[in-house]
């Protein structure tokens, strides 16, 4: 058998992490590897498949969309593409006017950032420590996290980080500089940090009193993962801007920045496009997933989200610091060894991903059932005893 993990070593830039593992089927809830071992997928690539690996449905639709057209550029208009966005702007709110489609979650914030810069006229951003919104120049910007950004100093604009969850550190960092705040609802790749019920609540109410635009970053947040198609729905928040990627296109790349009538008068032709934006290939991805997302699902993520959680919270050791989430977004704090455990729960055939420095993450897909939550506790607990 060819050794992949060796040429994928040896032919890859070593921007990654390697895993040890060469996946080459997925099959639902399980990934599969080269020798035809299941793994349980409690990270559904990042969040990725929520509906777990070769959804029928989700394939089907995909497949169809192949087989009549995959790609066709903005300038032209496109059924597929054309449903999927007022599909994707019916379901997110009333303040939502408008979408501009593009291949992932830190090109769906690339572009809200330099719309927030065209309808403010201004530069100054003001984003959250731990923040995540990905890697490219612009949205590197506003991603914390020292070890990133040291090498590509100075980065763009005037960045001001404040802590999240802090209404008035918010209150203190804007002035009439000041273009946006972008911010996650629930802090992912940063550490699964949850502010206070009120907290995304004030912070419009504080944006709208200042004229400072709100950016949310639902990239990993939305498309149910919190039991709410968006988490900034529980409160009825609506941002300006608002970015979606991850699970929007059903597995296909995508990324999402929908923007409020304001904004969408700022945009002019040729500001911003992607050749792959809005391919109907994805397009058709967006419609069959959005299709899949309904009430009766999103309970069912908040209640197994809450099982989860608590299962967890009953683990009796000394190297758990915390567990927090919601829906099926959870991270547990461990005092040390975070990469160890992660380690551990593979050779287990259990697939967790990290986050921060020291959180163990799980973002499960969809159709995750009580019995594969029973097994991950189990085995977690054994390891961590
Ligand atoms: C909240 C958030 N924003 C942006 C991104 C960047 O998305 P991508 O990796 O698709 O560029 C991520 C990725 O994890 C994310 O979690």
């Amino acid at each position: 058998m060819k050794n992949y993990q060796y040429l994928q070593q040896k032919y890859l830039v070593n921007t990654y992490v390697n895993r040890g593992i060469t996946f080459v089927k997925g099959d639902g809830v399980y990934l599969i590897d080269e020798n035809g071992e299941k793994y349980l997928d409690m990270m559904s690539n990042y969040g990725v498949n929520i509906f777990g690996h070769v959804d029928r449905e989700i394939t089907d639709q995909i497949t169809n969309q192949l087989n009549a057209l995959t790609t066709l550029h903005g300038s032209f208009n496109n059924d597929m593409r054309a449903d999927a966005s007022e599909l994707l702007i019916k379901r997110c709110g009333p303040s939502y006017k408008f979408v501009y489609w593009s291949n992932s979650g830190a090109e769906a914030n690339e572009a809200a950032l330099k719309f927030a810069v065209a309808t403010s006229g201004k530069k100054k951003i003001i984003a959250c420590t731990n923040a995540y919104h990905g890697k490219t120049l612009g949205t590197l910007s506003v991603t914390a996290g020292e070890k990133y950004r040291k090498p590509f100093l100075p980065l763009l604009w005037e960045v001001v980080f404040i802590k999240h969850n802090d209404i008035s550190a918010l209150k203190k960092a804007m002035d009439k500089n000041t273009a946006a705040f972008i911010v996650e609802p629930i802090q992912g790749e940063g550490g699964i940090y949850v502010p206070n019920n009120t907290y995304l609540t004030n912070v419009r109410e504080m944006c709208s009193k200042h004229d400072v635009l709100l950016i949310i970053d639902e990239i990993q947040t939305g498309m149910g993962r919190t039991g709410a198609l968006l988490s900034s729905q529980k409160t009825r928040v609506q941002a300006d801007i608002l970015t979606m990627g991850k699970g929007l296109a059903g597995g296909i790349p995508v990324g999402a920045t929908l923007v409020n009538q304001k904004v969408g008068n700022a945009i002019f032709k040729g500001l911003h496009t992607s050749t792959f934006g809005g391919n109907p290939l994805a397009c058709a991805g967006v419609k069959a997933t959005l299709n899949k997302i309904d009430e009766k699902l999103l309970e069912h993520v908040t209640e197994i989200g809450s099982y989860f959680i608590k299962e967890l919270k009953s683990i009796k050791s000394s190297l758990i610091i915390d567990v927090r989430g919601q829906g099926l977004m959870i991270g547990v704090e461990v005092k040390e060894d975070r990469n160890g455990i992660l380690k551990k729960l593979q050779s287990k055939k259990i697939l967790a991903i990290p986050a921060g420095d020291t959180v163990v993450r799980f973002l499960p897909p969809f159709i995750v059932e009580k019995k594969h939550i029973d097994e991950t506790v189990s085995k977690f607990k054994h390891i961590l005893s």
